[in-house]
């Protein structure tokens, strides 16, 4: 790697990272002071690479300088071998990070997410360089940053870092013709303009890779999990929806001692579980509705606490937070007319909203193309539209909200199925929804509550009658 290219001074240098509190050298024996660790001590081969060692400490050193300090041993190759040792050995336990710098001006500081993340050490590619496809430019309290789901690492930009990005992405050219590019490439934010991708990555979107190395432990210098990072600033949302606006229905008493004699054996239920979407004449009737409801969805305790107030229901929900909520958009039910009915889970009644019917009929008439049921086939009677209230569990957990709350629906899926099967009910999962229908319709404010899931329920077409 050349520090830098002809008319640029931009050069990628390595340092320790913020979390090495000193170094101290005695003789050849080097001691870093690494924050929550014991002290680490180690004495390199040649005195010249516990010289190279040394110079990442304070202003930090490239590549080419590192290996010369090392080359005073007499033998420069193996000094760009120890570079490429020391590097490694450093990048697993985090302890460097990185500035791009235009002579003394830093242009952008770079943190590791991970362990284990280093720049790259090869030759870049002789072709102009592109912003990578899983790479995103955004605002965080630290200023704006670089960010990719491929590289765990975040790039935060100067004003000049700024300026320079801009130019390199408006012109791509080769590392060679552009140092600050080169530099992006090293730390995996640029790419050619087309990569050869095996075919397992070229199905991962931007937005599917993000989610899964961003909501999980993958980077383990990331905050995820139980912070309660809005604790001390605002309240949780409360743990029962504030009542929602609309004439009630109450749903027909459910007598538990006979669902329990009448329910089949689970095994036998998994057995004969199956998506239907094959449709009776006749529709599903309340007290069918109301049961399934019961059965899936209801509140069963309300547990108030001082931080964030728990619910239980007859799923696992994460942290028995229980941010899902049950809408139900009817086109049709014996005793229930059409319209979109917000499902009171502890109450176990329905808020019919007004002037939902069109929307209801929009709603069930999606779910019919997301089944790829033909204009003759009957349609499902209702489809049950399950929102996340999404900034509970965002209060609680950081990092990893949108990831539970999906989890979450696909345990009610699970469940739905499980009910409607006992019941002998028909019922399919719907995975393409349009969360824009029912918002409007309920009047949500989607940041406070949004569509995540479907779920169908209707009476199966018996084998004899036709379709
Ligand atoms: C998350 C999820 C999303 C689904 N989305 C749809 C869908 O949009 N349309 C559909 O017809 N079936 C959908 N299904 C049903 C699956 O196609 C079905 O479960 C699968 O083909 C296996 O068949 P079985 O349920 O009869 O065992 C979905 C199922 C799940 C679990």
């Amino acid at each position: 790697m050349t520090d830098r290219t002809p008319g640029a001074g931009i050069a990628l240098v390595y340092r320790f990272n913020d979390d090495i509190l000193s170094v101290e050298r005695s003789g050849d024996r080097i001691t870093l002071d690494v924050k929550s660790w014991r002290p680490l001590s180690f004495t390199p081969k040649a005195p010249a690479y516990a010289d190279a060692v040394m110079a990442l400490a304070g202003k930090g050193c490239t590549l080419r300088q590192f290996e010369a300090i090392g080359a005073a041993s007499g033998d420069p190759a193996q000094a760009a071998k120890a570079a490429r040792y020391y590097f490694e050995r450093f990048a697993r336990g985090r302890l460097l990070a990185w500035r791009i710098a235009d002579g003394d001006n830093e242009l952008a500081r770079v943190d590791a997410l991970a362990d284990r993340y280093q720049p790259k050490l090869d030759d870049p590619p002789a072709a102009p360089l592109h912003l990578c496809r899983f790479a995103y430019l955004h605002r965080t309290e630290d200023g704006t940053v670089l960010e990719s789901g491929l590289a765990p690492a975040r790039m935060t930009l100067g004003d000049g870092g700024l300026h320079a990005l801009a130019g390199t992405l408006a012109r791509p050219r080769p590392a060679g013709q552009d140092a600050f590019a080169e530099a992006l490439w090293r730390l995996g934010f640029l790419d050619v303009a087309a990569p050869t991708e095996s075919e397992a990555r070229r199905c991962w979107e931007f937005h599917d890779l993000l989610m899964h190395s961003a909501s999980r432990q993958n980077r383990n210098f990331t905050r995820i999990g139980a912070s309660y990072r809005f604790e001390k600033q605002f309240p949780s949302a409360p743990a029962a929806k504030p009542p929602v606006a609309g004439e009630a229905v109450d749903l027909p008493p459910v007598d538990a001692a006979r669902i329990r004699q009448g329910s089949g054996a689970l095994d036998a239920i998994q057995d004969r579980r199956k998506s239907i979407r094959s449709f009776a004449d006749e529709p599903i009737s309340l007290s069918a509705l109301g049961e399934f409801l019961w059965r899936t969805c209801r509140t069963t305790a309300h547990v108030p606490s001082k931080t964030q107030d728990l619910l239980s229901r007859p799923y696992p929900a994460g942290g028995s937070i229980n941010e899902l909520e049950f809408y139900l958009a009817v086109s049709r039910c014996d005793g229930l007319e059409p319209a979109i009915y917000h499902y009171d889970s502890h109450g176990h009644r329905c808020i019919r909203i007004a002037d939902s019917r069109a929307f209801a009929a929009q709603i069930v008439e999606r779910s019919a193309n997301a089944m790829g049921l033909g204009t003759g086939n009957q349609r499902p009677d209702v489809t049950i539209v399950i929102t996340s209230r999404l900034p509970r569990l965002a209060w609680k957990y950081e990092g990893m909200a949108y990831r539970a709350t999906l989890m979450n629906a696909g345990v009610v899926y699970h469940l739905m199925y499980l009910v409607a099967t006992d019941m002998g009910l028909a019922g399919c999962a719907n995975g393409t929804g349009d969360s824009r229908l029912l918002a409007e319709a309920a009047g949500l404010d989607p940041f406070e509550e949004t569509a995540v899931a479907e779920f169908v329920l209707a009476l199966p077409r018996t084998a004899s009658a036709p379709s």
